[in-house]
């Protein structure tokens, strides 16, 4: 395995063809397809999966048509998720009965579907679960030899993948997700993760240090750090418990040139000693995740939560009054087991209050083994389900819409990403405040921060006119001198 010591930052422009081969092994250069579906965590999960597998002599295509093995790292979290998955396999097989290909199905869905998927389907040649992927170049031979499917699991306690750097084959080579925990203790009463993804455990503060270290040197310009649950991070060091705000502040040490971010936390474990470090670290950004999932105490209290409507109100209170300028985002989930139309309109009453600049929002949909399908009834219709859930839309929508209108005149400092998604002539990137902003390329380069006046907006789109190239500490002595005067 690669050690962190001797961390290599490889992204896609080190895989172009000739594909890179690492090592001798067993792939002899087979090519690796890898499809990623879901949370940012299985992005970062797909990059220890190349690297894995590029030490064991494969190489990774982006070109499904060219590959002799594909591999999906899936996502359970809810039921839409695994049926796109099962159509995707669908795909493949056909292809399979045609010409050799192996398959492989990789996390969160790996445990649940083994025994569909292998016994009753015999779809897959491959099954490895989120803590298996050191295995994965045993599991390709066992199954190329024996013409049978191979297995593994297993769900570790301790496994963090620590000492393995990840190959970033997708990466723009400017924005980098380091992983520094895996699993959740957490239950939230409808959530499969737990189960999928198992125990929560921390990775050392060293090797998350050096990756970081390594991204900098390699000249990307921000990290998102991950986990299921960031703000529960905890590692001992030297007789220490190294917490999430210092880690944090640590990582945003390391250069003042790097944006830092991280996804996502709970509610629950948001310290004031983190606000802080948002509030005193110029490159940590003021832009925090905190799913709310339900705005009626009642159905929180069901969906095993941990706070109230009013605790978490509170808590929104304390973060604007630490960062002032803090853009807010959430997940919602409408059509929770019991939910009420009262229960629904404390959810919208919440979203009015709060205001929160963006929301995932889902409809409730029952995952196997989860506390809700052991002991509640998924009893709100369908129907109501999606109207509930178009109306938090639309109310989101308009929100984000005000919020950005808001915007329209400010002048923000952005990160320079690439080509928006509409035109080559038009560059975007994001505000510290995480809003994407598009403009004008000129003689713009990815990766450049420049200032930009906001001109216009959509409810998802800031619109700007570039002012000129700038640097993260620049704009923080401008920010210090206009606090000082
Ligand atoms: N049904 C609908 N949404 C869910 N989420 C998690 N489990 C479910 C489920 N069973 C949502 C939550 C979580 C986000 C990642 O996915 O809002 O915060
Ligand atoms: Fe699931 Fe709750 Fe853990 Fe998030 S905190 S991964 S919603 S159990």
């Amino acid at each position: 395995m690669n050690i962190i010591t001797d961390l290599k930052i490889l992204d896609r422009d080190h895989l172009e063809t000739p594909h890179v081969q690492r090592a001798r092994g067993s792939g002899n250069g087979k090519k690796v397809y890898i499809e990623t579906y879901g949370c940012q965590m299985n992005v970062s999960d797909s990059e220890i999966v190349a690297s894995v597998l590029l030490e064991h002599g494969y190489s990774i295509t982006t070109r499904p048509e060219e590959a002799d093995v594909v591999l999906l790292n899936t996502c359970a979290i809810r039921e839409h998720a695994e049926q796109k998955v099962r159509a995707r396999l669908n795909v493949f097989r056909a292809r399979k009965r045609r010409e050799h290909l192996q398959i492989g199905v990789l996390g969160c869905m790996a445990e649940r579907l083994r025994h569909k998927l292998l016994e009753q389907e015999q779809l897959v040649d491959v099954v490895a679960g989120p803590d298996a992927y050191r295995d994965l170049p045993r599991l390709l031979d066992v199954a190329e030899e024996s013409g049978q499917a191979a297995v593994n699991v297993q769900l570790s306690r301790e496994e963090t993948y620590a000492d393995i750097a990840p190959v970033r084959y997708a990466s723009n080579g400017i924005s980098a997700f380091v992983s520094i925990m895996r699993g959740c203790n957490n239950m939230c009463s409808f959530c499969v993760v737990p189960f999928t993804r198992g125990r929560e455990r921390s990775r050392p503060v060293t090797s998350i240090l050096a990756e970081c270290a390594a991204l900098v040197e390699a000249g990307y310009k921000e990290v998102t750090v991950l986990g299921q649950n960031v703000n529960s991070y905890r590692y001992e060091q030297d007789g220490h418990i190294v917490s999430f705000a210092e880690l944090l502040y640590r990582i945003s040490l390391i250069s003042p040139e790097l944006r830092v971010r991280y996804s996502t936390s709970h509610p629950k474990d948001c310290s004031d000693e983190l606000l802080h470090v948002h509030r005193e670290r110029p490159n940590v950004c003021n832009y925090i995740h905190l799913p709310v999932q339900s705005g009626s105490t009642r159905v929180l209290q069901r969906m095993r939560r941990t706070y109230t409507r009013e605790e978490y109100l509170a808590l929104i209170e304390r973060v604007r009054t630490i960062i002032p300028d803090v853009s807010l985002s959430t997940d919602i989930i409408a059509g929770f087991c019991g939910e009420t139309e009262e229960d629904h309109q404390e959810t919208l009453s919440l979203m009015e209050e709060v205001r929160f600049d963006m929301a995932y929002m889902f409809a409730y949909s029952e995952r196997p083994d989860t506390y809700a399908a052991r002991k509640y009834r998924d009893d709100v219709p369908e129907a109501v389900k999606k109207r509930r859930l178009s109306e938090i839309i639309a109310l989101q929508q308009q929100i984000s819409l005000e919020n950005n209108r808001q915007e329209i005149g400010r002048v923000h400092t952005i990160l320079v990403e690439g080509p928006s998604r509409r035109s080559e002539e038009q560059f975007c990137g994001r505000t510290d405040t995480n809003k994407m902003v598009v403009f004008d390329r000129q003689h713009f380069q990815p990766g450049q921060y420049i200032r930009v006046r906001i001109t216009d907006c959509t409810s998802a789109t800031l619109f700007g006119e570039p002012l000129g190239v700038t640097t993260l500490a620049e704009e923080a002595r401008t920010i210090s001198h206009a606090l000082n005067t």
